[in-house]
């Protein structure tokens, strides 16, 4: 049972458990000696287990304003203007919402990646057993999205690789695909007189496959480029300089690589091609001609922001988060390191009213208003019932801290008296002395 809900991996396998009477043919359920996903992975790195199974779950791509989404908007943003239907409506359709675990045939052999090919190496992929692993690209829907008859669309999702865990690798990161297939009728005005398709399948060359005539490719390849090149330019502004280098994947033909020019060095920023027609056929859209590529996110959002680590898009450190909290995704942000200042921690206990309407978040918001920039995290540390008065304490811990400053005590214990005079006043609580 594959369940898309899932909060991390060992649920998943429980889960599956349960439900594997009604669906014996799920077997993504069955650990077996392929499952490299906790015990393939050296104990002495602690770090890379923790990471893969609590951080499943946290779809840094759907957290609004978190940075990885920041460019994901922009991304979508761009593609929904940038083909528009008969009604000004976008063409592409965005899923960003897919199970990370896929078959070993989507992530490889739907996309003809060859048997002995490295990235099947046990080393180099998370295996959940032969048959299923964590998606190692967000290309693995591509043909199950193609089948099920969409040309134009963007998959933005969680992928995962074994790696080492330094300022530029994790073993998580996002990233974004893109397919987009024409039909003869639509890239082709009739009075051309140009075809897509050879009557018969030529000579593949190192300029296209087969099946495709040159004027396909050419007018195809014109598409992908410029597309590609103004999706650089929105994204890193109109003075980006970049250039296009020959590539290979096993999934398109021919391909190539987008690279960018940043602080004086070539970045690769993407993959892309023509998609292999064997591929796109199989997936029953064989009168069609597309291209592909494959973005990784954090890559792009370290540069956009400045952000120097790629561990960092993990803090749920406020101090790093609220720094993106931006209405508009094209905001200029760079990121300032997070305060290497001293925190000061004050907890605050109060009886919350017996009838009220009481919600944390209203408390929370109340501090935020109150310390500003001083505060780096709220936490409920505790709460009880008065057994005999019947009511509700909670107890509040506040870390303050500032990004360019230490605080004083005094300045402090004036904010902190403050929220708990608001809160008295605003929320009806009534702040315990402790
Ligand atoms: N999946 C490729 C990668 O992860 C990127 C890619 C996608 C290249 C689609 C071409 C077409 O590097």
């Amino acid at each position: 049972m594959k369940s898309s809900g899932m909060k991390n991996l060992e649920e998943h396998f429980q889960l599956c458990t349960r439900g594997s009477e009604s669906e014996s043919d799920e077997d993504c359920c069955m650990k077996d000696e392929q499952y490299n996903i906790t015990s393939a992975i050296p104990e002495t790195c602690q770090e890379l287990k923790e990471c893969i199974i609590k951080r499943m779950p946290r779809k840094l791509h759907q957290q609004k304003n978190h940075p990885i989404n920041l460019i994901k908007e922009r991304i979508v943003s761009y593609f929904y203007k940038k083909f528009v239907g008969r009604t000004g409506n976008p063409v592409f359709s965005v899923y960003d919402n897919l199970d990370p675990i896929v078959t070993t045939h989507q992530n490889f052999d739907a996309l003809l990646v060859p048997r002995n090919h490295v990235s099947r190496q046990k080393s180099d992929s998370y295996y959940l057993n032969s048959k299923y692993m964590l998606r190692a690209h967000t290309t693995a829907h591509q043909s199950d999205l193609i089948s099920s008859g969409l040309d134009n669309f963007l998959i933005i999702g969680d992928v995962y690789r074994r790696d080492t865990v330094d300022s530029t690798h994790y073993p998580i990161f996002h990233q974004c695909d893109a397919v987009r297939l024409q039909t003869q009728h639509e890239l082709f005005p009739e009075e051309w007189d140009l075809k897509v398709f050879e009557k018969r399948p030529d000579k593949r060359t190192d300029d296209k496959q087969a099946e495709h005539t040159v004027d396909a490719v050419r007018i195809l390849s014109y598409q992908l480029k410029t597309t590609l090149q103004d999706l650089a330019k929105t994204l890193f502004g109109p003075d980006v300089e970049y250039r296009w280098v020959e590539a290979y994947f096993p999934f398109t033909h021919p391909s190539w690589e987008l690279e960018i020019k940043h602080k004086g060095e070539w970045l690769e920023l993407l993959g892309c091609g023509i998609m292999e027609h064997a591929i796109v056929a199989k997936a029953g859209a064989g009168d069609r001609i597309g291209w592909a590529f494959g973005l990784g996110l954090e890559r792009v959002a370290m540069r956009v922001y400045d952000i120097p680590d790629i561990r960092l898009f993990w803090s749920t450190d406020r101090a790093f988060l609220q720094q993106f909290a931006v209405d508009d995704p094209f905001t200029a942000v760079k990121y300032k390191p997070v305060s290497v200042y001293p925190i000061c921690v004050n907890d605050i206990s109060f009886w919350i009213p017996p009838h009220g309407d009481f919600s944390q978040n209203d408390f929370f918001d109340i501090v935020r208003t109150v310390g500003g920039d001083m505060i780096e995290e709220v936490s409920l540390v505790d709460q009880f019932v008065h057994p005999k008065k019947r009511l509700t304490s909670h107890c509040y811990r506040i870390t303050y801290r500032h990004m360019e400053r230490t605080l004083t005590k005094t300045e402090v214990n004036a904010v902190h008296n403050e929220i708990g005079r608001r809160a008295t006043e605003v929320l009806g609580v009534s702040v315990r002395m402790t």
